[in-house]
């Protein structure tokens, strides 16, 4: 595996003369936030060495590499998840590569399902910490260069990162709320016993990735900041069938919203 990350990174290394400050995943829908960037590189994920790729409808599968208010990026517009067929190793493959291309922190947005009463469709929450129920992508055999066989997990939502994003939310006059993301396999949406569950167990909202993208960032030493945009109450909890086609519909409505914040957040947190 660390072959093959390697073997993708020299191929991307190859194409981009770029060193990004801050990395991005752009969750279900959210792919429009990539339009407001000043683009300098494109790189499709199929045209990469050994590297996986999207193939989840509003998921474009590329690399952007530019700038947001002058400080460099690189955005995935599209990220890989493990329902698609992947290894948890290698759904975390392209966030291994933002950070060696040298990104000091990740934002991770995704679409979710709101558990807790006051999550309603159209909000945002931070994400305080995680549960997951996919297997660790730190299983297999450890290269120390990368990171430890045993991180710490005690602040896997980096705190100084989460200060910051109050204060562009307060800033961007946007109500963000915070909470506890689950990540269950998917692709089918939770049974209302399985929202419950997730309920009891301290979980605040629900979806597909994420939590095994923090857990390889945090194995290589770099802060995390998760942002769950609420496209919809989780199973059981609202009246209405989910659909991935609402769930894109929703998030292309609040697309603004969170670009306003994001851009916010990369001026703040590039700062520090
Ligand atoms: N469950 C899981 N993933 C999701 C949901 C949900 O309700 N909404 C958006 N992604």
């Amino acid at each position: 595996m660390w072959k093959r990350v390697e073997r993708a990174y020299a191929s991307l290394k190859n194409r981009v003369d770029f060193k990004p400050q801050i990395g991005i995943v752009l969750g279900s829908g959210l792919g429009a936030i990539a339009e407001n960037i000043e683009s300098v590189y494109s790189v499709p994920y199929d045209s990469l060495q050994g590297m996986p790729t999207s193939t989840v409808e509003g998921h474009s599968g590329r690399f952007v590499f530019g700038y947001i208010n002058r400080v460099p990026v690189v955005v995935m517009q599209g990220r890989v998840h493990y329902y698609e067929g992947y290894t948890p190793q290698e759904a975390v493959l392209p966030v291994r590569l933002m950070i060696r291309m040298g990104v000091k922190a990740l934002i991770l947005t995704n679409a979710a399902g709101g558990i807790r009463d006051d999550l309603n469709t159209g909000d945002v929450m931070m994400i305080s910490d995680h549960i997951s129920l996919v297997p660790s992508p730190l299983i297999g055999k450890n290269d120390p260069s990368y990171g430890d066989r045993f991180p710490d997990m005690s602040e896997a939502y980096d705190a100084g990162l989460r200060e910051m994003a109050r204060a562009a939310a307060a800033k961007a006059g946007l109500d963000i709320k915070e909470g506890v993301y689950i990540q269950f396999t998917g692709p089918n949406f939770e049974t209302p016993a399985e929202v419950r569950m997730a309920r009891a167990v301290g979980a605040d909202a629900v979806g597909m990735s994420t939590a095994i993208e923090t857990i390889a960032a945090v194995h290589m030493g770099i802060k995390v900041l998760g942002l769950s945009f609420i496209s919809n109450k989780a199973c059981g909890l609202g009246d209405q069938k989910l659909s991935h086609l609402d769930v894109q519909k929703e998030s292309l409505a609040v697309v603004d919203k969170l670009s306003d914040l994001i851009s916010e957040i990369v001026v703040l947190a590039s700062n520090k």
